[in-house]
């Protein structure tokens, strides 16, 4: 059956952590520098196709300013999916993003299916998470550490941002809560479609 399925999908989380951006990817393949902030709610619709089923989403991109928090359940209310998003370079994103996953256990759909997605990882360079990976395999190698670090704070000085929130945090706390997780950037596209292919997958078919 290709007929598409249609899903309403509502993004959440703190402002500037990049709904907008996420979705203008998804959508139309594009980035603005300087995307202005969403004002109320936006909509938009792209169809994404699996091999055995077609879903049409319907998108509500949200505003995340704190003024328009009151307006959220008109957009979470009969969603069959969220995307809660925050900024990896921000560690207090990621309690607003709880916050909001505890709104919606408790106040949507229950059978929603939630995705939590930690966006701007282009911010955080590859050479620095690299070698953060390698860090944790062989902890022993002190002074080897302690040049990698001398090198880190060089690059927090070139970049003049850092990551605050560790993959293995969030991961661990999508884990325990039931949600698929994603890094994704919404720059240069990386994970992006992977966020609504998945979720596609995850819903059933009518
Ligand atoms: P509100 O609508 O106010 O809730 O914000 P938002 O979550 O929709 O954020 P928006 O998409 O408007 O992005 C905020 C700023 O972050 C813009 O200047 C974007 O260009 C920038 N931005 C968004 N995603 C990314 C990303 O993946 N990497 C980088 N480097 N910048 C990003
Ligand atoms: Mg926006």
């Amino acid at each position: 059956n290709m007929k598409p399925v249609q899903v309403k999908l509502v993004l959440l989380g703190e402002a500037a952590v990049g709904k907008s951006s996420l979705v203008l990817r998804f959508v139309n393949d594009e980035f603005q520098e300087n995307k202005e902030p969403t004002i109320g709610a936006a909509f938009l619709t792209q169809k994404c196709r699996l091999e055995d089923k077609v879903i049409k989403f319907e998108i509500w991109d949200t505003a995340g300013q704190e003024r328009f928090h009151s307006l959220a359940p008109m957009y979470y209310r009969n969603a069959q999916a969220a995307v809660v998003v925050y900024d990896v370079t921000k560690a207090s994103s990621l309690e607003k993003a709880k916050s909001w996953v505890k709104e919606l256990q408790r106040q949507a759909n229950p059978n929603i299916v939630i995705a939590l997605t930690g966006n701007k990882v282009d911010l955080v360079s590859s050479r620095r998470s690299r070698r953060m990976s390698v860090d944790n395999e062989d902890e022993d190698d002190d002074e080897r550490d302690a040049q990698e670090l001398d090198e880190d704070e060089e690059d927090d000085e070139d970049y003049g941002i850092s990551r605050q929130v560790p993959t293995e945090e969030a991961s661990a706390y999508a884990q325990e809560s039931g949600l698929l997780f994603f890094e994704t950037s919404a720059k240069n596209g990386q994970g992006v479609a992977e966020v609504f292919t998945e979720i596609a997958k995850k819903i059933p078919l009518e």
